[in-house]
């Protein structure tokens, strides 16, 4: 079978998963990319022995890739998948899909009319322990839920935002603390306890010197009946890992990142340990493995493949951003 070939577009932070991922699976291969800094292009193209393209339409008229990664600044997204699908290529997309709801819903239409699958990135999905609660939720086993909290007390220094041309903007960021970190914790909500509906939102900037909310706060309602607090901040020293707490009226279960902290089942403590907390993400935004996109691109590639559904797919990156675009709207009219 011939491999999957795969462009990366922006070549950061995050475009460095992308490629270690690409390069760890079978039948998936990185043959370019392109970045509008040439000195970072060429240097990443270096390093994986693959070539740099002189702009991002030579890369999508390149017929012999089949798939791009897109790992631009958030603000860029939308556009930029909506061209890909439009040339016929399947869109890995990094979070968040868009910057509104209503972007995010053209880059599904696109999707839909072009018949390519985009993949929106939310790597934490794939960790056995999410996927472990998942199924003990879809068979039952917490009993009714009746709450399920999200708490991302993130912190970062001011450099994160200073030494960025595009974090911390409304134009290219779309929000803070919510849009570019909470995003990832509001998918997993959703994941495993269904769709929510916002009953408040509070967004404030209360430490940093950006446009955007470093601080937020929401009480949401589940379609199951559960309600729950979305909290989400950079402005919590020194930062505290994620938390998603569940409870129903037969078990609980806490996640730290994505870890087990805590299950129990009809009375039976089946784990219950300290996860070793506040280290990576909270405070560093470097401190970032690849484990996770490399099992979401598995099953992106597999996807193409026919060989399995796609687990993360544009409804999912659409849903995360219209319930953080809600938050944003409530604060506003401080409803
Ligand atoms: N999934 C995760 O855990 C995770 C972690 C970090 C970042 N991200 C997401 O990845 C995206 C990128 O974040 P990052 O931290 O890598 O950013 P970054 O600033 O480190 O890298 C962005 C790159 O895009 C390039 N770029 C900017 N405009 C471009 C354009 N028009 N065409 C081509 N290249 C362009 C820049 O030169 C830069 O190299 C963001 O949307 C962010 O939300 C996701």
């Amino acid at each position: 079978m011939e491999n999957i070939r795969f462009g990366i577009i922006g070549c950061g932070v995050i475009a460095e998963a992308h490629a270690l991922s690409i390069a760890e699976i079978k039948g998936a291969e990185l043959i370019g990319l392109f970045d509008r800094n040439r000195d970072r292009a060429e240097a990443f193209a270096a390093r994986y022995g693959i070539q740099a393209y002189p702009s991002y339409a030579s890369m999508l008229a390149d017929e012999t890739i089949d798939a791009v990664c897109i790992c631009t600044p958030s603000g860029l997204h939308a556009d930029q998948a909506v061209q890909a699908l439009r040339e016929g290529k399947h869109v890995v997309l990094e979070k968040p899909m868009a910057l509104t709801a209503a972007d995010a819903k053209k880059v599904c239409r696109e999707s839909e009319i072009s018949h390519h699958l985009i993949t929106v990135i939310s790597q934490n999905r794939f960790r056995d322990d999410v996927q472990r609660i998942k199924r003990l939720i879809d068979e039952g086993s917490f009993g009714q839920l009746v709450m399920c909290d999200l708490y991302m007390k993130y912190w970062r220094e001011p450099s994160y935002y200073a030494n960025s041309t595009w974090r911390g903007t409304w134009r290219m960021d779309g929000g803070g603390a919510l849009m570019n970190q909470g995003i990832h914790g509001v998918d997993l909500m959703r994941y495993l306890v269904g769709d929510a509906t916002l009953l408040r939102g509070r967004a404030k900037t209360l430490v940093h010197n950006i446009e955007v909310e470093d601080t937020a706060a929401a009480l949401v309602e589940f379609d199951c009946g559960a309600l729950g607090v979305i909290e989400a901040s950079t402005s919590a020293y020194p930062g505290f890992s994620r938390r998603i707490e569940i409870h129903g009226s037969k078990g609980y279960a806490t996640l730290v990142d994505s870890t087990l902290e805590k299950l129990c089942i009809d009375g039976e403590m089946l784990v219950d340990k300290t996860v070793l907390t506040d280290t990576g993400t909270a405070s560093d935004p470097t401190m970032l493995g690849h484990e996770g996109h490399a099992l979401q691109l598995r099953n992106f590639v597999a996807a193409i493949r026919g060989e399995e559904a796609l687990l993360i797919t544009a409804h999912d990156g659409y849903e995360a951003v219209r319930l953080v675009e809600e938050i944003y709207r409530s604060s506003e009219n401080g409803k």
